[in-house]
């Protein structure tokens, strides 16, 4: 373990690298999700390629915002949160050196073999089998730096964020294992262990979790540390946090049906499904209520703080989404939704509003942080940032909600005769507009992240070099 006159000293290099690389696929991620947004309002970009059709283009956006932006956040402010929250440093530099190098290789090959083609056609578990064995050995190498600073820390409590990044570690890798049992056929092309119904049941079992765990668990603890961090107040209950962390992850397990509604799925499992993802209304919104009463006596802060601002804004699109996921989940009600942009804009308010937001606000408190200095290059261009990605976020979902209702009623409508009254492509031709506003709303939020960009380059230049490899644990 490393030592400066006595004292313990953090790995930041680790936090440093995967926080430069969320801003950097942050920006990669959402360029291509501008990029097929455009495509959807003007099919002509597809450019008759295969490679880069929409089709293909689409894995590849998910991918990386999911697991390259996404996930970078994710290893950057874990390692950051359970050094500083558990008073030691990492369990093994060399270790956590390899998770940075293996998951950014995972993710060039990700970006290589989806455009050509190579899929398994599982949704958010695309990634051939290759690939997916890559991804076992850096989430259980993950686990070993994870777990290993914990066993060493020198605190007797085990603070909460942790046991939600701890829950989210050990359960995706639960679910890439069970998902992605497959028999290879060829280097590149492999069939799922699972037939029919069952197949589609354990992918989304996969994929419900996958943003239970992946978007939702891992950025709670997030919020537990940033949010009383920024707002330099204690959790509002520390006891609520531990009610919301088991009830949390005692139901989101059981969700995964409600995107099997009217399908070949038993009837009673779909409503099992249904009635679960309307009970999991309450320890979200318990979670996002405990991150909100943090801000109690400190309120004011938000007229001169971005940073917070982005923190608070993203829990109220966690608390809009969390609320819209429940109903969506009726089935009465996702026999209008499903299948429509209503989906598509209820994603977004989670993926933008929710896990991009927290980022963003967690990844500005870091860097000046981690750089050795007091704060960002320039407060206003957080703020712009801000307002970027609010108006972004906004203008998205606003599109999609229209853009889906309209189309649930379009395909629903039936003449007296019972033909139905609108053909598929009239409903398309009608949300053609709604997709150009989406293509704007996408590119004034990837704005934003070039003004971030900007920002963080203008304050990493500004860095104390004598401070970078050797953060006392006081500091
Ligand atoms: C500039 C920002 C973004 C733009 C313009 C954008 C655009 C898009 C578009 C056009 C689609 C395809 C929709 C369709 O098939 O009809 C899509 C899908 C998706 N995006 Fe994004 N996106 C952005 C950011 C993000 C972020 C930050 C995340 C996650 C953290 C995300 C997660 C997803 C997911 C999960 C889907 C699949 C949705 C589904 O299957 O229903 N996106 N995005
Ligand atoms: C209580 C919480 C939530 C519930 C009960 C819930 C429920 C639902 C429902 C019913 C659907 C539509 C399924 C369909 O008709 O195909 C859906 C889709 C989706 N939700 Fe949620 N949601 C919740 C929170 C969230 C959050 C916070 C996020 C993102 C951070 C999110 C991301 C997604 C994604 C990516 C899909 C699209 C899956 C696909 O078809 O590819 N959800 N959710």
């Amino acid at each position: 373990m490393s030592t400066v006159n006595n004292q313990t000293t953090y790995n930041y290099k680790v936090v440093r690298q995967f926080a430069i690389m969320t801003v950097v696929w942050g920006i990669v991620g959402m360029a291509v999700g501008v990029l097929i947004a455009c495509q959807l309002v003007w099919p002509q970009l597809n450019f008759d390629t295969a490679w880069f059709s929409f089709g293909r283009l689409r894995p590849l956006h998910t991918n990386a915002v999911i697991f390259a932006f996404g996930g970078s956040a994710l290893f950057a402010t874990s390692y950051y949160v359970v050094q500083r929250t558990c008073q030691a440093r990492l369990f093994s530099d060399a270790l956590a050196s390899f998770t940075f190098w293996g998951w950014q290789a995972i993710i060039v090959a990700a970006a290589i073999t989806l455009p050509l083609g190579f899929t398994s056609t599982k949704e958010y578990a695309e990634l051939e089998w290759p690939i997916d064995i890559a991804i076992t050995i850096v989430w259980v190498t993950y686990a070993i730096v994870f777990f290993g600073t914990i066993v060493q820390r020198k605190t007797k409590h085990i603070y909460v964020a942790n046991w939600f990044y701890g829950a989210f570690i050990i359960t995706i890798a639960i679910l890439h294992l069970g998902n992605n049992l497959a028999v290879p056929v060829t280097m590149w092309k492999s069939y799922s262990v699972y037939a029919g119904t069952i197949d589609a049941m354990v992918q989304w079992w996969y994929g419900h979790n996958a943003v239970g765990f992946f978007l939702t668990a891992g950025f709670l603890g997030m919020m537990y540390y940033f949010v009383p961090k920024q707002a330099g107040r204690p959790v509002y209950s520390y006891r609520l946090s531990i009610v919301h962390f088991w009830a949390l992850i005692s139901l989101y397990v059981w969700a995964g049906a409600h995107h099997l509604h009217y399908s070949a799925l038993p009837d009673w499992a779909q409503s099992a499904g249904m009635v679960m993802s309307l009970v999991l209304l309450a320890p979200s919104w318990g979670g996002m209520i405990n991150g909100m009463m943090t801000l109690s006596g400190a309120w004011h802060k938000l007229r001169t703080d971005p940073i917070l601002r982005f923190l608070v804004v993203s829990l109220s699109f966690y608390g809009m989404s969390t609320f819209e996921g429940p109903m969506m989940s009726i089935k009465t009600v996702n026999a209008l939704s499903h299948n429509t942009d209503w989906t598509v804009g209820h994603v977004h308010s989670g993926a933008l509003g929710w896990v991009a937001m927290i980022s963003i606000g967690a990844i500005y408190h870091l860097i000046p942080k981690l750089f050795g200095l007091r704060e960002m290059y320039s407060t206003s261009l957080i703020n712009a940032h801000f307002w970027l990605a609010t108006i972004g976020t906004v203008l998205y979902i606003a599109a999609m909600w229209v853009n889906g209702i309209m189309q649930g009623l379009m395909w629903r409508a039936v003449n007296e005769d019972g033909t139905l009254t609108y053909s598929f492509v009239e409903a398309l031709e009608a949300s053609h507009a709604g997709y150009l506003v989406r293509a704007i709303g996408g590119a004034v939020f990837l704005s934003g992240m070039l003004v971030m960009a900007f920002n963080v380059w203008m304050t990493v230049r500004q860095q104390d070099a004598k401070v970078l490899d050797n953060v006392p644990q006081a500091a």
